[in-house]
């Protein structure tokens, strides 16, 4: 795509021309965007570039090592592996509310940034990929009493305090724009197609109080579902799926005994850009033997509902 490849040098100009001798830590979450960021600037400044990927404890089963080792084996970018569970799931312990969540893990993500930053000798850049969307998405309606649709973690600049500036090439692109420049830059159609997940990453889709058996039972859950959809060749068709962990037990039975356990809804929407979208028509039959896999093979479930609200009036994630 020549469009594409004029986009990737200007980028790689610019990148160089805001960098200049500097060295950049980039945020890696494992998802498209900033993957795609790192590869970009990695193209412009070498080894000027570490990629630090945070686990916060709030990613999706076998996540961490996916990323990590589809870093390590294709790309010779050196890479932090930060294990901060403790840190995180710790500050959001007994937190519900979801502006409250996506403040901790934004302000937590910047002191890690911050730390490992502190480590690299001439660090004075923070590469993020964040897109179009989340820059607009986060802005303040005008008129009437301000309004915030959502605080997404990685927009809003950076505090003071850090020493570090940001560098954004991806902030004018939509998402099939990141992904049409991913495939110019050389990075696997599997991960390209891989389904968006937001930075707060499981925490959004965990209504309610975050615990670790809840995330633990979200983690199965979600991995049960998103194995149906492969099977059934719809994972491409689908712009983003994903289950949430509803706040709230509810009695079923099982064999011959009662059970009282969580209920939890499933999302899948089809959408261009994330910003509108419509719930994917599964055939009954696929709800039904998803359904019956996940209560089957994911204790702590109980009961399975589908989501059929779209974008607007709902959003995407649950909080
Ligand atoms: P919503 O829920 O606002 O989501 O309809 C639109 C798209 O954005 C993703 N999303 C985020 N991505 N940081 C991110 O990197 C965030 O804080 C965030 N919040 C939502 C969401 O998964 C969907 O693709």
């Amino acid at each position: 795509d020549w469009t594409m490849g004029a986009y990737r040098e200007e980028a790689i100009r610019l990148i160089r021309e805001q960098v200049g001798d500097a060295k950049v830590i980039c945020g890696l979450s494992g998802g498209v965007d900033s993957s795609v960021a790192a590869v970009l600037i990695h193209e412009a400044i070498g080894d000027q570039l570490t990629c630090v990927f945070v686990d916060h404890g709030l990613l999706r089963q076998g996540e961490a090592d996916e990323v990590v080792t589809m870093f390590r084996d294709n790309y010779n970018i050196p890479l932090i592996h930060a294990d901060e569970q403790e840190l995180f799931l710790g500050e959001l312990d007994g937190v519900s509310d979801p502006e409250t969540k996506r403040k901790i893990i934004g302000r937590l993500f910047i002191d890690v940034f911050q730390k490992y930053a502190n480590e690299i000798e001439g660090a004075a850049f923070l590469a993020q990929g964040t897109l179009y969307p989340d820059v607009i998405e986060s802005v303040s309606f005008s008129g009437g009493p301000s309004v915030t649709i959502k605080s997404h973690h990685n927009v809003g600049g950076l505090p003071e305090k850090m020493g570090l500036k940001l560098v954004e090439p991806l902030r004018e692109l939509f998402k099939d724009e990141v992904r049409a420049l991913g495939r110019e830059l050389g990075l696997p159609d599997s991960f390209i197609g891989r389904h968006p997940f937001p930075g707060p990453g499981l925490a959004i889709r965990c209504p309610g109080e975050i615990t670790r058996e809840k995330l633990e039972i979200l983690r199965r859950a979600d991995a049960v579902y998103i194995d149906q959809i492969r099977r059934h060749g719809l994972y491409d068709e689908i712009w983003q799926a994903f289950v949430a962990i509803l706040p709230v037990r509810t009695v079923g039975v099982m064999g011959d005994g009662r059970t009282y356990d969580f209920a939890c809804a499933l999302r899948a929407v089809t959408s261009v850009d994330g910003m509108t979208a419509d719930y994917y028509p599964f055939t009954h039959e696929f709800l039904g033997e998803t359904a019956t896999r996940i209560i089957n093979e994911v204790k702590g479930i109980n009961r399975v509902t589908y989501d059929i609200t779209s974008k607007p009036p709902g959003t995407i994630e649950w909080e």
